[in-house]
């Protein structure tokens, strides 16, 4: 099986933490390969989620200005077009881009325009999700997803929470992703990373998303995997992040390949390949190595991927 060729879709991955060495060195030609290794990419077991969130400063602080924005955007479509992703959906949070003076919505139409550039260049499919985080207050949460509402229409398809899910809890973030649903926004949301099932739960009881970022954590709980599987609540399944944030030891202790024999509809995903130095390739492989997955798995999570997109089903429909 050539893998390298096999299309893929990547429903999880944030566009400001995958910058390449060669994107990270055009920005700031002060950083080294050496200095990009021991500052930008993660060791290769971090303490825990928290640890690994500290190394995606460096790249946000690169990603200030529009040019930088364009220059980031067109790297990232490159290294999606190396692994033969058909289609993908980046996410970031835009109230993080503001350091040198752009305004939200400035960053937003920035990355919007750098990518529907990128899509042309490339022939890769890509569409946009706009981050809050855990740490962000109810107001910070509201503009996300004012933005989300403000560039309905472009390239911008949904709302993610993403950050310090065992730092804080969900009461800030609620009324945003209650005016999401009753604005018809598509939501996905991380949980099950850094807390266990306890958390999928009470995200999907109070965030009400369609998708679940990671959720790894929800095989600790039968009577979950069973709400999943019913209500075809997809699963982005990042699993070489998550042996780096030392959720497990060795790839063999994932659940992934235990959540596919559940019949849970899941993808595969690389989350950042800046911290996680991997593609999606590489991570193709990995499962085929340790779990001895061939086509019919990989065919299977993208079309369970294409299914749970944020494309309306006729553009959806163009993809498989
Ligand atoms: N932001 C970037 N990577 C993340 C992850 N794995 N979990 C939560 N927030 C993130
Ligand atoms: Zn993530």
């Amino acid at each position: 099986m050539n893998i390298q060729a096999y299309p893929k879709v990547e429903l999880h991955h944030h566009l400001d933490c995958s910058l390449s060495y060669k994107v990270v060195h055009a920005i700031d030609p002060t950083v080294t390969e050496e200095i990009y290794h021991r500052d930008f990419t993660g060791p290769v077991k971090c303490t825990n989620l928290v640890d690994f969130l500290g190394r995606t400063f460096r790249g946000i602080a690169l990603m200030q200005t529009p040019e930088h924005l364009r220059m980031v955007v067109d790297d990232v479509m490159g290294q999606l077009k190396r692994d033969n992703v058909l289609y993908a959906e980046l996410r970031f949070a835009p109230l993080l881009h503001t350091q040198q003076g752009m305004s939200p919505e400035e960053v937003v139409e920035v990355v919007n325009e750098a990518l529907t550039n990128a899509i042309s260049t490339t022939g890769v499919e890509a569409r946009l999700i706009l981050c809050t985080l855990r740490h962000f207050d109810a107001d910070e949460s509201m503009h996300t997803v004012r933005l989300v509402e403000q560039f309905q229409g472009t390239n911008v398809v949904g709302l993610d929470i993403a950050g310090d899910e065992a730092g804080y809890p969900l009461d800030e973030h609620i009324a945003a992703f209650e005016y999401a649903a009753d604005q018809g926004i598509f939501r996905t949301a991380h949980a099950g990373e850094a807390r266990g099932a306890e958390s999928v739960w009470e995200t999907l009881e109070y965030l009400q998303p369609t998708r679940i970022g990671h959720g790894a954590r929800s095989i600790e709980d039968p009577a979950l995997i069973e709400k999943l599987r019913e209500e075809q609540i997809h699963l982005e399944l990042c699993p070489a992040s998550n042996l780096q944030t030392n959720m497990y030891d060795t790839y063999i202790d994932h659940p992934i390949n235990r959540l596919y024999q559940h019949g849970v509809s899941m993808s595969v995903n690389t989350d950042n390949r800046t911290i996680t130095p991997v593609t999606l390739k590489q991570e193709y492989e990995h499962l085929h190595q340790h779990f001895q997955w061939g086509k019919e798995h990989f065919l299977q999570c993208n079309l369970h991927a294409l299914r749970s997109s944020f494309l309306p089903e006729e553009t959806r429909n163009t993809l498989v």
